[in-house]
């Protein structure tokens, strides 16, 4: 995964190519690289590090005068980070730049077959076959040498193209990788994500699948792969561009954290009309909905954790079967897809390759797809046959805290929803649910209030070895997800477990002070989590308990109690996990890590 983006105008391209890469960084930073026509030739610097690294080396874009220019920040696949793998790549007489965000599946054949008619590679990427192979058509006309190659080529993939005999123009094509495109007053411009380009415009085009874009300084031209052209409507982006940026937060975790309130009451809102719940875009009769006997929820990362918790819910609530899958495991196993089935997958971006694949295999075995995105537009939200989006607004912060927060209401709206209709819930129960998800933005409010006692808390495990997270039912849902925010921010080792399971092997780990983060929200398993946390006391651990208003009994057996406020008992997750969240924030923040952009991850995972 990586971020594109490209400019051909009026003004000077460099300085505008970094302020989207600056927005996409998200997406990958371990090298960056821009390539501008300068009038005669493609000019191009590039620089393994964060983009800072080449801001410095450029004099922020000085150094590379023009008005075309395409630009790239990288995410390694193919090849380590280094200047010599950092894009834009070139042809061999440098007459032709590339940059790529994807994976050209068959590079090495295409590698081999090119370096047969002589072409020599510079860089160890996948990337590098495009820019040799554009060579290789090349006879005049960029459309058809793009068009060529787009039949050559396997794989996903959002290019920028220059071509340094074509100066006018900028060319772009997508396929399995995000792509958009807008005009502004000074020119054309594309990206990866919208935030890169919305300081420009608000009226953005989607780029489909192995479509190609031609732009000079005024036109945005459209073309599909046999390269006649089509008719597009742009999309006006309603959101803010401050949206994406930090608001006086130190980093856009603790922003988004922050805006969890609001966030929740979104994503609620369109969706109560009055009393009711009222679901319009998962476009099912309540006969339909009574036709479903298995629900799959398909996702990756945190999107998973909160398809664990759905599954407690929906099968607590609508008397349901549900299995949740890791989108990379339920692609290779050939699950059982046939009548009555239903997949929901789940995803913040909307573009994770192995959920995006998990869906087209759902779809092709005829089963009904709903997607619950978070990204308008997104491959995720154009191929489900129904979409239900989280209204959380940017996510910029490579650890989700918001999304993650929405996923989860519009899976208890839809798990209420299946109730309603299975008949497995009273009205009255139901109207005692809706009032409770309707305190849940307030509540969430009352716990961030309470972050300097976190943040003290945290500062003591700051130099901590390894955090155990346990829980049952729903609280090892929440812990899955309190352990992966820890660790993935933090580099602390942590690891959820069942709270019952832990005995059976891990218990060895647990050494004098080891912390053990206890999740306590199911009343009816009060007794059996609490002895299991005097099992682990009993052998050196620091018990921390996260636990409902009211379960003082816990504190025989806890060292630190974090108490939540009271809600249904299917909603408690939702702020659970508030403590967990800025726990890890607060032990990262501590460690002097780089929270929003922990090493090795990236925001935005489009390869499998
Ligand atoms: C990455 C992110 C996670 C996210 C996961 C799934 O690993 O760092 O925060 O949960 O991808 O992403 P999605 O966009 O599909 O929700």
């Amino acid at each position: 995964m990586c971020g594109i983006v490209g400019y051909i105008g009026t003004e000077q391209a460099a300085p505008i190519l970094l302020d989207g890469l600056d927005k996409l960084e998200y997406r990958g930073y371990d090298s960056a690289g821009m390539a501008v026509y300068d009038g005669e030739k493609l000019q191009y610097a590039k620089a393994r590090g964060r983009l800072k690294i080449l801001r410095e080396l450029t004099h922020d874009g000085a150094k590379l005068p023009g008005v075309c220019g395409i630009g790239h920040t990288r995410w390694a696949t193919h090849g380590v980070p280094s200047d010599k793998n950092a894009h834009p790549h070139f042809n061999e007489a440098e007459s032709i730049a590339v940059v790529h965000n994807g994976i050209i599946e068959n590079y090495l054949k295409l590698k081999k077959m090119l370096a047969g008619k002589g072409y020599k590679f510079a860089s160890e990427t996948d990337t590098e076959v495009i820019a040799h192979l554009l060579d290789y058509y090349y006879k005049g006309d960029p459309m058809e040498a793009i068009t060529k190659m787009m039949h050559r080529v396997e794989g996903s993939y959002a290019l920028g193209i220059l071509f340094r005999d074509h100066p006018g123009e900028l060319y772009a094509v997508r396929k399995d990788s995000p792509l958009i495109a807008g005009r502004s007053a000074h020119g054309c411009l594309i990206a990866s994500d919208v935030p890169a380009i919305l300081k420009y415009t608000r009226d953005v085009y989607f780029i489909q699948n192995e479509e190609i874009v031609r732009m000079t300084d005024q036109e945005l031209a459209f073309f599909t792969i046999d390269q006649d052209p089509i008719e597009k409507q742009a999309t006006t982006i309603e959101w803010d561009v401050s949206a994406a940026e930090k608001a006086g937060y130190e980093h856009f975790m603790l922003k988004e954290i922050y805006e969890q309130p609001r966030a929740v009451l979104d994503t609620l809102n369109p969706r109560i009309r009055e009393d009711r719940i009222e679901i319009e875009e998962l476009g099912m009769t309540d006969e339909e909905i009574r036709a479903v006997k298995r629900l799959y929820i398909v996702a990756c990362g945190s999107a998973y954790h909160t398809g664990v918790t759905a599954k407690y819910v929906f099968e607590g609530l609508a008397r349901i079967p549900v299995e949740v899958d890791l989108a990379s495991e339920f692609r290779y196993r050939n699950p059982i897809l046939d009548e009555g089935t239903m997949v929901i997958v789940v995803s913040q971006s909307g573009e994770t390759a192995d959920t995006l694949a998990a869906l087209r295999m759902a779809k092709e075995a005829g089963v009904r797809v709903l997607g619950i995105v978070n990204v308008v537009g997104s491959s995720i939200a154009r191929e489900a046959d129904n979409v239900m989006y989280t209204w959380a607004g940017p996510e910029i912060a490579v650890a989700t805290t918001k999304a993650y927060s929405t996923q989860l209401i519009a899976e208890y709206l839809l798990a209420m929803r299946f109730a309603k209709a299975r008949g497995t819930v009273t009205e009255e129960e139901l109207a005692g649910m809706l009032l409770d998800l309707r305190r849940l933005p307030q509540q969430i409010e009352l716990l961030l209030d309470h972050k300097e006692k976190l943040q003290r808390f945290a500062n003591r495990y700051v130099a901590a070895k390894d955090v155990f997270f346990i829980g049952r039912g729903l609280d090892y849902a929440i812990s899955l997800e309190g352990s992966l925010k820890l660790k993935e921010i933090s580099y602390i080792h942590s690891e959820a477990y069942a709270a019952g399971e832990l005995k059976h092997g891990t218990i060895s780990l647990i050494e004098d002070g080891t912390l053990v983060a206890a999740v306590l929200t199911q009343e009816d398993l009060y007794k059996k989590t609490i002895s299991n946390m005097v099992e682990v006391k009993t052998r050196g651990a620091f018990l921390l308990a996260v636990t409902n208003e009211g379960n003082t009994a816990v504190e025989k057996a806890a060292d630190y109690v974090i108490y939540i406020p009271q809600t249904n008992k299917y909603f408690t997750n939702s702020l659970a996990v508030i403590p967990l969240q800025l726990f890890g924030y607060y032990v990262a923040l501590g460690k002097g890590c780089d929270v929003d952009k922990p090493r090795n991850l990236a925001k935005s995972v489009t390869v499998e």
